[in-house]
């Protein structure tokens, strides 16, 4: 029976240097799957324009997120890295789901809520389309899987629910024109257009928290730059953020437990043990009982030792802007000739001539 192809599409918005949250949430995964799937990664820019940045300054964002997929291992000869903007296919796609999307499913969007602030009326229509363009992204490959950090989790299901109203509204369309394929369901085989895609969010990569508030994402649009580890960040920028880096007074706990009303020690833990490969209670096992102060350089030595070879290849890619604008010019003829493929039949399903 036929069906979809593996395929692994995830993207990156340009608003500023990638973080460690981004790398061990999301980037870390995307290297390691090379090895199984063909991938599409792509940095997001017009998702981007939501934030409303300064245009050099997105530009500029935009070719050194890039530079870091490659100086995290992301190898665009055999998968592909662009840029969205360069790909006008998911600014169309994007179209036809506004038009299939229900405008209540945006607004119940956390992450809409927690951008849009108070006085919602203000808040662009791009904002609250934003899921809908997320979703192009995925579908006008029609890719099957997504990794993502647990808090993307919400923007899947909906792109799962339009794909499903998609093949649903156009199921008699798609058997005609005899472009859909198979897939099996609950209790039958049913024809349809569009994948119903599969997030990939893994139960080990962890929320890293901001090194100034235990409760807050470590997140790239932080105003302060000493809540992140920046990927570009040096030994000694590291060493200092970690140095200043909130903690409370007691001792590390001996056990897991112990962390549970402590979001700063929970934290720094937590990194330490997605970087050794380890689970919380093995590292508290080496460090409970002692102070911050003898954990602290540990966690320095540790991070500089995994992000290091990352930074120095970055600072050498970054030397080489033309390289970088190679890359993604190759790559977004690519994934043109791929998104055209499937806007080719989706122009016909929906009844553009
Ligand atoms: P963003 O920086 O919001 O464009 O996110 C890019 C990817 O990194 C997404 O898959 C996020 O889920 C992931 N991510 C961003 N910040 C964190 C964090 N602090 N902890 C874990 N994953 C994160
Ligand atoms: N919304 C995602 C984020 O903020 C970025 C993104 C845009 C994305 N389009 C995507 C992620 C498609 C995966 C697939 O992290």
């Amino acid at each position: 029976m036929p069906n979809f192809k593996p395929l692994v599409f995830s993207g990156v918005q340009p608003t500023g240097n990638l973080q460690l949250g981004n790398y061990l949430g999301a980037i870390q995964r995307w290297v390691a799957l090379q090895n199984d799937y063909d991938c599409i990664y792509c940095v997001v820019d017009m998702h981007a324009l939501t934030t409303n940045p300064l245009p050099e300054e997105l530009a500029q964002h935009t070719r050194e997120v890039a530079a870091t997929f490659l100086a995290a291992g992301i190898d665009a000869q055999k998968h592909i890295v662009f840029n969205q903007s360069r790909v006008f296919q998911h600014a169309e796609l994007a179209w036809v789901f506004n038009c299939i999307a229900r405008i209540g499913w945006m607004k119940r969007m956390t992450q809409f809520k927690e951008k849009a602030g108070h006085d919602r009326e203000q808040a662009s229509l791009g904002l609250l389309a934003y899921p809908s363009l997320m979703s192009a992204d995925i579908l006008v490959y029609r890719a099957t899987h997504v990794p993502v950090g647990g808090d993307q989790k919400q923007h899947l299901e909906l792109a799962r629910a339009i794909a499903q109203k998609f093949n649903n509204d156009y199921s008699r369309r798609i058997s005609s024109l005899k472009i859909g394929i198979e897939i099996q369901c609950v209790k039958k085989t049913e024809t349809v257009f569009f994948p119903i895609v599969e997030p990939l969010i893994s139960t080990t990569s962890m929320r890293i928290m901001s090194l100034r508030d235990g409760r807050k994402k470590m997140s790239k649009s932080d105003p302060s730059d000493l809540s992140r580890i920046n990927l570009v960040d040096t030994a000694d920028d590291i060493s200092r953020k970690i140095r200043k880096a909130k903690t409370d007074f007691a001792p590390l706990p001996e056990t897991e437990k112990g962390l549970e009303t402590r979001p700063e020690a929970s934290n720094l833990i937590g990194i330490y043990a997605v970087l050794a490969n380890m689970d919380k209670n093995t590292v508290l096992a080496e460090f409970g009982g002692k102070k911050f102060s003898d954990f602290k350089p540990a966690l320095v030595e540790l991070i500089v030792e995994k992000l290091g070879p990352i930074a120095s290849e970055l600072r050498r890619l970054k030397q080489d802007p033309s390289y970088i604008d190679c890359v993604l010019k190759e790559g977004a003829e690519r994934a043109s000739a791929l998104a055209e493929k499937t806007m080719k039949h989706v122009r016909d399903i929906v009844g553009f001539s």
